[in-house]
């Protein structure tokens, strides 16, 4: 039987962190032998928002890297760059016409990247309509590969929601094209928290570089990131869902991901010691958790990325065009 697709992708919008590691790439690099896997690296949707040209370039071919790093094997994994198969932005095109703007518009990302507050609230922020059709192109990603499954971090849920709604409404309307695809969060990694604001979502985008560990952050960064971390004033370690303690609960998880233990254990092994002992040890075990990945990352030149992706263009037009094709042939196009 031929093997299933996954399909998934990073913005090369700054730098990748551990949310994006343990929230997407490592599940990627733990199922990338039992499915046919496209790991791509979404440079059209990283113009959504303001980017430099230059740093744009540096950043795609950095995220690729970080991909290999990350245990990725590029004999075995697509890895491209979106904008070298220029047939996604068309089926965005052909999907953006059954996308209605209504669904669009309640994107949490959008409203959150567009200033729209949670009480319908709106400070004056003017965004590209590229932000709004930002969904509509990931389910074109998604389904110009008729990809069965998507591993992604929780916040994606929504995108993959309507990628599924475009998908059986084109099928309805017209005739059965896209396959429809399903999620994949893993349990552990699915959403990493700030570590200076602990109730929001690490992220590339936060003004602050201490809420978040950088995957190439030096060991004395790394250390010093995690010894700020935001946590309580008890310094009593248990494992919790108070809001007071969320930052100690996401130290707790971070700490059990990546040592393959469960939050309770660690929180077990440490009920008797401070957050500083606990924080020092964190520190320790995620230096050498990052050491091999930054170690393989400063072997790969730009070059080796450039053929692969020059490589990957050449299997993936063909099939993205095909696609495209049945599914203009669909509504009369062709
Ligand atoms: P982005 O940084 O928005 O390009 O996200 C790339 C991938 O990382 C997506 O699958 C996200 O869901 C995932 N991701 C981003 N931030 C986090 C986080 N804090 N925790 C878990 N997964 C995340
Ligand atoms: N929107 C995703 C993110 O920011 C990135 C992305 C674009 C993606 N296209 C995709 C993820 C297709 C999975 C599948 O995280």
């Amino acid at each position: 039987m031929s093997k299933q697709t996954f399909f998934s992708g990073v913005q090369p919008s700054g730098n990748l962190h551990l949310g994006n590691y343990l929230g997407a790439i490592k599940n990627w690099a733990d199922i990338q032998e039992e499915y046919n896997a496209i790991c791509c690296v979404v440079n059209l949707h990283a113009i959504t928002v303001p980017q430099d040209p230059e740093e744009l370039k540096r950043k795609t071919i950095e995220v690729a890297k970080l991909y290999i790093a990350s245990g990725l094997d590029p004999e075995k994994v697509t890895i491209f760059r979106q904008s070298d198969v220029p047939q996604h932005a068309e089926l965005m095109w052909l999907l953006n016409t059954i996308t209605k703007t209504g669904e669009l518009f309640k994107m949490t990302q959008f409203k959150d990247k567009s200033g729209i507050q949670s009480n319908g609230a709106t400070e004056k922020i003017s965004v590209g309509a590229g932000l709004l059709n930002y969904p509509v192109l990931m389910a074109a990603d998604i389904l110009i590969y008729d990809a069965n499954l998507v591993p992604v971090g929780e916040d994606q849920t929504q995108h993959i929601e309507i990628t599924r709604t475009l998908a059986r409404r084109f099928n309805k309307k017209f005739e059965e094209v896209f396959t429809i695809p399903d999620i994949y969060t893993s349990p552990a990694g699915k959403k990493i928290m700030s570590l200076t604001e602990p109730l929001k979502k690490m992220s590339k985008s936060a003004e602050s570089a201490n809420s978040r560990i950088e995957l190439l952050d030096e060991p004395d960064v790394i250390r010093k990131k995690i010894m700020k971390a935001t946590t309580d004033g008890e310094n009593k370690i248990y494992y919790n869902d108070e809001p007071e303690k969320a930052g100690l609960k996401n130290l707790l998880n971070i700490f059990s991901i990546i040592t393959d233990s469960t939050p309770e254990q660690i929180a077990e092994d440490y009920k008797d010691k401070g957050y500083g002992d606990l924080k020092k040890d964190l520190a320790d075990v995620l230096v050498e958790y990052l050491k091999p990945i930054q170690e393989k990352f400063n072997l790969i030149t730009d070059e080796e990325v450039l053929n692969i992706f020059a490589k990957s263009k050449n299997e993936l037009l063909p099939l993205a065009e095909k696609k495209l094709a049945i599914a203009k042939e669909a509504i009369g196009l062709e």
